[in-house]
């Protein structure tokens, strides 16, 4: 404990990093349109240099007509003008570095965006051109080709819109999230060989890392079979042929000593594990962590199962509470289902933010104290609730694709609050924000919470500052009542997580670190509160 910089010098700094995903759209807004931009991601380095982070994840930033929130990249090696310019990011990668803070940015290999030069010179090039086997084309099914080549599941849960759209010229193409986002053929060289030099412009503009978007779908059955659930293997997620296109990526990181982080949603662990083998992918986020329930046991067991399944191929766990697809942790764990479920997501739940805060601080102590990386979402540092978008507002292709039954992910987007006493709470200066801040959302302003030794930002500053310094090195479990999580991990650090309905006793100790909240009169730790002690 107590070397703030524990890891960012380190050749494997990714092992037990910090990361903080800036969703760029909704930090900070330099120019003052209603955007947040480079520039304002720039003007807010210290802030993030003083929180102790050691790598920023920028959601994607390149040129993108925003119908999946930048997921739908028309050009992968220029930024998008609403953001910045590529001298900018530029300027951005290396002040970071400058402050001890890397780099990740966000590859979409899955799809492109329909104004991709590539989409459009299919589009032009007709039926049955070359131009069109980069993608997914096919004639219809049904006597005159009236219907979709398959029956495959869209891949935003909650749709009830087909994966495939058809042209006018007959032809239908596959896309497993929006029409505007066309799905690319892996099975083609160019694909493969495109993404490498992409990798690589990255990587030599000084980036330490990227992170890959819908890493289990790239690659699809070539005879687009239906769908059977169940059926081994599975047409259109996690197929064994990639492996052998992230073995090939790992080399070209290797060049740059660079680190990737897989999204893999996969519920078998064994299954996904097999993506970080030493020759694959260096991480993945963890999701059954960010899905588990406010429950003792079942945070144990997720705990259990994933450095279990982490250990044999030697890569490090993640910690994620919550990113931008998923509800914003102080609001999932102040509701009656504590855990994440896309398919739970309904407009007007009701939710107690009291006691969703408070579970959040000692998730958080929980999450900083494991063996691994963890990344944190911007807001969730200042305890931002999801916020309620009125329809007319909302934007997200969820809401719109599941006929307005899913409220979408805007509410966990909304614009930072900065200054309490500023125009939209400092977020930006002229233009309203592209989304609505909530009434109150001024409260949670980063200024008050600097000041304020109570706040959420000051808990997470303060966890980050004193954090195990031994990496990923394993953790072992204390005897603990019912309810309890009680561990210690190499250093003689306990970390103990109080989830039962009555105050617990803390194990002996010679100093108390830091706790979430107050210890009770008797100095024991009340209901869902954390601490860390020194044994
Ligand atoms: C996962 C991203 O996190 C999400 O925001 C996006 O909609 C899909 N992939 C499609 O790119």
């Amino acid at each position: 404990m107590g070397q703030p910089t524990h890891a960012r010098n380190s050749q494997e700094w990714w092992r037990s990093a910090v990361i903080y995903q800036v969703y760029v759209r909704s930090f900070a807004d330099g120019d003052g349109d209603g955007t947040g931009d480079l520039a304002g991601v720039r003007s807010r380095l210290p802030y993030l240099a003083e929180l102790g982070v050691h790598a920023l994840w920028f959601t994607p930033w390149y040129l993108s007509p925003l119908k999946d929130g930048g997921y739908d990249v028309a050009d992968y090696r220029a930024i998008d003008p609403a953001f910045g310019t590529l001298a900018e990011a530029e300027k951005l990668i290396s002040e970071a570095r400058e402050l001890g803070i890397r780099t990740i940015v966000d590859i979409v290999p899955n799809h492109v965006s329909d104004q991709h030069p590539w989409f459009q010179a299919a589009l032009a090039a007709g039926p049955g051109s070359p131009e069109r086997e980069l993608f997914h084309f096919r004639p219809g099914r049904g006597e005159n080709g009236e219907l979709p080549p398959n029956d495959w599941p869209s891949q935003f849960v909650g749709s009830t819109e087909p994966v495939w759209t058809r042209l006018p010229d007959g032809d239908w193409y596959l896309h497993l999230f929006t029409p505007e986002q066309p799905d690319l053929n892996w099975a083609h060289p160019a694909v493969r060989q495109e993404h490498e030099d992409i990798l690589r412009f990255w990587f030599e503009r000084g980036v330490a890392g990227v992170r890959i978007d819908s890493a289990a779908l790239l690659a699809k059955d070539p005879d687009l079979p239906d769908f059977v659930e169940g059926r081994d293997p599975n047409p259109l997620v996690d197929r064994d042929e990639l492996h052998d296109i992230y073995r090939s990526w790992r080399t070209v990181a290797d060049d740059y000593d660079g680190v990737f982080v897989g999204e893999v949603w996969l519920p078998d662990a064994e299954r996904f594990a097999r993506y970080l083998r030493p020759d694959e992918l260096h991480t993945a986020f963890n999701f059954s962590f960010l899905s588990c329930p406010w429950d003792a046991g079942r945070l144990r067991a997720s705990i259990d199962t994933t450095l279990a399944e982490h250990a044999p191929v030697g890569a490090p766990a993640t910690w994620v509470l919550c990113n931008h697809d998923v509800t914003r942790t102080v609001t999932r764990y102040g509701r009656t289902e504590t855990g994440f479920d896309f398919a739970d997501k309904a407009f007007g739940t009701p939710t107690d933010l009291a006691l969703g805060t408070r579970r959040a601080r000692a998730a958080a102590l929980l999450s900083l104290a494991l063996p691994g990386a963890v990344y944190l979402y911007q807001g969730e540092e200042l305890g931002l609730p999801e916020a309620d978008i009125s329809v007319d507002r909302i934007q997200d292709p969820m809401y719109f694709r599941s006929g307005g039954a899913d409220p979408g992910r805007d509410g966990c987007r909304v614009p930072l609050p900065w200054v309490a006493g500023a125009p939209f709470a400092g977020f930006g200066s002229r233009e309203e924000p592209w989304l609505p801040q909530p009434a109150g959302w001024a409260d949670y302003a980063a200024d008050l919470q600097a000041a304020d030794p109570k706040s959420m930002l000051a808990l997470y500053r303060a966890a980050i500052r004193l954090r195990p310094a031994f990496g990923d090195a394993p953790l072992t479990w204390l005897p603990a009542p019912q309810g309890v999580l009680a561990f210690i991990r190499a250093d003689g650090v306990t970390c103990v997580v109080n989830l039962a309905d009555t105050p617990a006793d803390l194990p002996p100790h010679t100093q108390l670190l830091l706790s979430s909240g107050p210890l009770d009169d008797q100095g024991r730790l009340p209901q869902d509160t954390a601490a860390w002690l020194r044994a």
